[in-house]
């Protein structure tokens, strides 16, 4: 409410616990019965991880770096969002993946305890990408204040403290990060990192194609490289999401592609709030030792 017009379209609704977008909600049945072939991949992510950096990569991975096949569509339509029930003329991510031949890559935002069964069963592989909590924040924050289907953000100063209770969509980053952390070694998952990415762009892209079971040459690695960087993907209409029509996206807040770098927060945090988020995310975290970083 506030100072806000928007309509709040899909209002938070809980799962277990776990706060959803309502369409996730209504639609719950639907992806309960999703059934994962053997081959398919998961990408799964906390929203803001760097989903789109690697859902591109991937995309490139799987067809050897060819660039027009790649803009053959947008990327929520070559690998779709298992849990997204848009309004028309947008198909839902689970009509498309119905329509899709095995083995597919599917995008996720939900955490571990709702990942459907049938892909542990069948042993599918699993990228998970994960990003420092401050940066996540931040980017989550530009996102729900551009993006007309999310919950109205607020201010900023109020905003971090949904984000620290968990009070947004798929719920808290905390639990969401340690939640594939305590699994990856049981499990058939890659847990990468959005710093790394932005460290070595390279090396993250080779682990990719390894845990991919693929083998690439030296250029088609580059050339994907190359595709990759934020400002190639910042121009690639079929990659930086400006094909969402204003109706459901108000650039004139922020664009999708906003900045891509290690350390914004540290234009919005104040002294204070950090002190304060760092002493909560201590507490939060204190059973795990994930290593994130925060600074470029
Ligand atoms: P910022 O808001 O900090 O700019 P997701 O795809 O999970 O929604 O994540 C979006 C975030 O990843 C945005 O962060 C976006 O700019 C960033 N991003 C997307 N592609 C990127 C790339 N190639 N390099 C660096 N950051 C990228």
């Amino acid at each position: 409410g506030g100072s806000s017009d928007r309509v709040e379209k899909y209002p938070l609704q809980q799962i277990r616990g776990v706060p959803m977008l309502s369409f996730v909600v209504e639609n719950w049945h639907r992806i309960e019965g999703f059934k994962a072939f053997p081959g398919d991949v998961l990408i799964a992510t906390y929203p803001k991880a760097g989903t789109t950096w690697v859902q591109e990569i991937v995309d490139l991975i799987v067809n050897e770096g060819d660039k027009e096949k790649c803009q053959r569509a947008p990327i929520y339509v070559r690998i779709p969002f298992i849990e997204m029930f848009p309004p028309p003329p947008f198909k839902s991510g689970i009509d498309l993946l119905e329509k899709m031949s095995p083995p597919r890559v599917i995008k996720t935002h939900l955490p571990i305890q709702f990942i459907n069964q049938s892909f542990w069963d069948n042993n599918c592989k699993v990228i998970y990408v994960a990003r420092n909590a401050k940066d996540s924040v931040v980017s989550y924050y530009h996102f729900d204040r551009m993006n007309k289907y999310e919950p109205e953000p607020g201010p900023w100063n109020e905003y971090i403290h949904k984000f620290m209770q968990g009070e947004v969509p798929f719920g808290s980053w905390y639990d969401h990060v340690k939640g594939f952390w305590e699994e990856k070694n049981k499990r058939n998952v890659l847990y990468l990192f959005y710093e790394d990415l932005k460290e070595n762009l390279r090396n993250e892209v080779i682990k990719i194609v390894k845990f991919m079971d693929r083998s690439l040459s030296e250029d088609i690695i580059n050339r994907i490289v190359e595709l990759t960087t934020f400002s190639n993907m910042k121009d690639n209409p079929m990659a930086n999401y400006t094909t969402i029509p204003d109706s459901v996206f108000d650039y004139s807040k922020s664009t999708f592609m906003r900045k891509g770098q290690v350390g914004d927060w540290k234009n919005h945090f104040s002294a204070e709030e950090a002190a304060l988020f760092d002493k909560h995310y201590e507490e939060k975290m204190a059973d795990c030792n994930i290593p994130f970083r925060c600074d470029p």
